[in-house]
């Protein structure tokens, strides 16, 4: 994958960052969501590539922009697939929290799991502790890896967990184990990609969330170094009809890394709200400054780019 495309690709997770972080706390979800899009959409044809979106906002008729299926891109170019979700913490925006990012996973074309948009089972952690991790195994037995990896007492390890009813049980054996826990409300690939950044205090993401955003955290942990693995968790017969459809033959399945983002990948994010990783959109009275990352799996090479938006200048923001 031709690496000039990460400065290409940065500038659409900016675009669509700048535009959501415009509806930060003001109460709307989908306006958050909608601008995020609208700004996406429109940028990533200036790219140079024939791309695929592989996981985007729903099937083609649910989503009118950046459905599964849409070609995006100038129409010449490499043929890649991405991953992309406009706006990643869509409440978060909506309420100003913490941690909603723009983001895009791109890999080459047949790269990228085509995952349903459904739930998954999540186990995420950084690079000291790759290879360590098994989802067929408690999360108790996964926490004892870890230290053990990490040469640390359990009491010393924090899992980040989705708040939600789903994961009582799981808290409470998180708990029961002596661990601590950092309970978020939403943003489960930021969560993930905090396992795998210095300083951010997280040693392990456990818990169900989205299958989609599985897939670009893998890509983005697979860029890092970290380890990631996740299996479906239909809640119906519908749902496994869906996967099924989509090629997943064994709805039980744990997908790794390598199935989740197969090849090379390439990550880019851009912050919409102030978070873990990355800084969130700072207006000024002539533009605004965004904190942007990207990084390529082949190389491992993780950049920070802050940039300063001239609105004066580039009047389409
Ligand atoms: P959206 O940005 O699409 O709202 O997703 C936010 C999120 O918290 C994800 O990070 C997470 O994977 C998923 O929602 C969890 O789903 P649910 O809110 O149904 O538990």
């Amino acid at each position: 994958m031709n690496r000039n495309l990460a400065l290409e690709f940065i500038r659409v997770t900016e675009m669509a960052a700048i535009a959501s972080a415009r509806q930060m706390g003001r109460g709307d979800e989908k306006a958050a969501d909608q601008a995020a899009v609208d700004a996406m959409r429109s940028m990533l044809d200036s790219v140079e590539c024939q791309a695929t979106v592989v996981i985007g906002e729903g099937e083609r008729d649910e989503a009118p922009m950046l459905y599964i299926g849409e070609k995006v891109g100038s129409g010449s170019g490499p043929e890649l697939e991405i991953a992309l979700d406009p706006l990643e913490g869509t409440t978060i925006c909506a309420n100003g929290g913490h941690n909603a990012i723009s983001v895009m996973a791109i890999g080459d074309k047949g790269g990228m799991l085509h995952a349903p948009d459904m739930y998954m089972e999540k186990i995420a952690v950084g690079p000291e502790c790759k290879g360590v991790i098994d989802i067929n195994q408690s999360a108790t037995e996964n926490l004892k890896r870890i230290a053990e990896v990490k040469k640390c007492r359990l009491q010393n390890l924090t899992a980040v967990v989705l708040d939600r009813p789903r994961h009582k049980e799981l808290i409470h054996e998180i708990r029961s184990a002596g661990c601590r826990i950092y309970l978020i409300g939403d943003g489960d690939v930021s969560a993930a990609i905090a396992t795998a950044t210095d300083n951010a205090g997280v040693d392990v993401l456990f818990g169900t969330g989205g299958a989609p955003e599985g897939v670009i955290a893998a890509a983005a942990l697979k860029c890092l170094g970290g380890d990631f693995q996740g299996r479906l968790k239909p809640r119906n017969q519908d749902e496994i009809h869906r996967a099924q459809k989509m090629g997943v033959e064994d709805i039980n399945r744990v997908f790794n890394l390598e199935d989740l983002a197969a090849g090379n990948v390439m990550f880019c994010a851009t912050g919409v709200t102030a978070g873990s990783f990355l800084d969130g959109v700072i207006f000024k009275p002539w533009g605004a400054l965004t904190h942007s990352i990207v990084m390529r799996s082949e190389t491992g090479t993780v950049r920070h780019i802050r940039a300063e938006h001239h609105f004066d200048r580039k009047p389409h923001y």
